[in-house]
């Protein structure tokens, strides 16, 4: 357990621990970019530099272990100089084409670019260097003109997702950030996950069904109804619609990661053709026995060359109906006891689902075997 001073503030942290972390115990900020806490440290940026009492350069907090009796100071008029001079050069390569409509200003390189004072619009590249959207993923917007090398991404991919998507290509000013070795994102193994968008610091990844959606109204942390991990991250509502999907560091699950599902598959909540309330067919609805169908199309001969799923009956009793949720739950249930009582337990199966609680999955369980008495009971995941 190195002890150490930041700032004149004294702490013990695990051998191991980077300043940065250390800083991080004690509340004291230090900007980064290249860092995330759940990547492997890069020094890359060198935004995160602090002086070190004894040592002549300026080193980069998130890379260096903190060491027994070590006196840091992580605010000087070196130190913001320093910075200032960082991100003016990494602003010199970057470019804006305005497209994200206010969005850019909640960045992370660009709040550090306020803080320190720069004006974002007169120092950045007056040219892109790059196409915009230049790749064809149809969810992840790319513009290497925002890039600013950090690597966040590839360790996301890497690390995070397991596929290696990007990598660093060239080298000095035409370095650049590179899918699937220049094939583009899904020749790469792009899964379509997000998660290099959700790491990077400036909106050179970004959602492109989003692209435009401007800001949102508030956040709502939710958990995801696909499937049964139950991963949360935040709905960005905008005058009442979700505009995108952000992560939430602290969900417990999932951290920053999501799924494809997660992350781009909202559209279906505001969707015109979304079920919203249950539906029963009339026949049901009206009390009526299915052979009424029958009877009324002339189809009461052989059962089974005339069964009902192979010819699809024009009658209006064989309509889908809305009603309410007690209707429809009242019927589910008659059928289900009167399919028991005529034909015995084993002629009902349940199929339960990845989207339910594992409490709801128990309830389903203990339907099953001891309200039906059956032991037909599986789950969506197994199919
Ligand atoms: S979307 Fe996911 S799989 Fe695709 S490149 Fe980004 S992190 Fe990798
Ligand atoms: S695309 Fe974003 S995350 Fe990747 S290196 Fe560039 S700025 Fe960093
Ligand atoms: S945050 Fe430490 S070098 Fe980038």
């Amino acid at each position: 357990m190195p002890h150490l001073t930041i700032n004149g503030n004294p702490i013990d942290v695990p051998e191991g621990t980077t300043i940065l972390r250390a800083a991080e115990k004690l509340g004291i900020t230090i900007p980064t970019l290249c860092d995330h806490p759940d990547l492997t440290p890069y020094g890359g940026c060198r935004l995160c530099l602090v002086e070190v009492k004894g040592s002549r350069n300026l080193s980069a907090s998130c890379a260096l272990a903190a060491t027994e009796g070590m006196e840091v100071t992580t605010e000087s008029a070196q130190l913001t100089e320093a910075r200032r001079g960082i991100l003016e050069l990494l602003l010199f390569a970057y470019h804006d084409s305005g497209y994200a409509d206010g969005q850019k200003e909640t960045t992370q390189f660009m709040r550090w670019v306020r803080h320190y004072g720069l004006d974002p619009v007169k120092q950045q590249s007056a040219n892109p260097y790059h196409p915009v959207n230049s790749d064809s993923n149809p969810v992840v917007w790319v513009d290497m003109n925002k890039c600013i090398l950090c690597n966040r991404c590839i360790r996301a991919c890497a690390e995070v997702q397991g596929r290696f998507v990007w990598e660093l290509a060239e080298r000095g000013f035409n370095s650049h950030i590179m899918a699937g070795a220049g094939a583009g994102m899904l020749p790469g193994r792009c899964e379509s996950c997000g998660a290099c968008v959700a790491y990077c610091p400036t909106g050179a990844l970004d959602n492109k069904p989003s692209i435009g959606a401007g800001l949102p109204d508030k956040l709502v942390t939710t958990t995801c109804s696909y499937c049964g991990v139950g991963c949360q991250f935040d709905l960005n509502i905008k005058d009442g619609k979700i505009i995108r999907v952000t992560s939430n560091p602290n969900a417990p699950v999932n951290g920053m990661h999501l799924c494809v599902k997660g992350r781009y598959g909202y559209d279906y909540v505001h969707h015109p053709e979304r079920l919203t309330r249950p539906k029963v067919r009339r026949y049901l609805l009206e009390g009526k026995a299915k052979s009424e169908i029958r009877e009324e199309r002339g189809e009461m001969g052989d059962t089974k060359t005339n069964h009902l799923s192979s010819h699809p009956p024009v009658s209006a009793l064989w309509d889908w109906v809305e009603t309410d949720w007690e209707t429809a739950l009242t019927i589910t249930a008659d059928k289900l006891r009167e399919t028991r009582d005529h034909y015995g337990p084993d002629s009902i199966g349940i199929l339960t689902s990845a989207k339910c609680t594992n409490e709801e999955n128990y309830l389903m369980n203990k339907l099953a075997r001891q309200v039906i008495r059956t032991n037909n009971i599986d789950h969506c995941a197994r199919l």
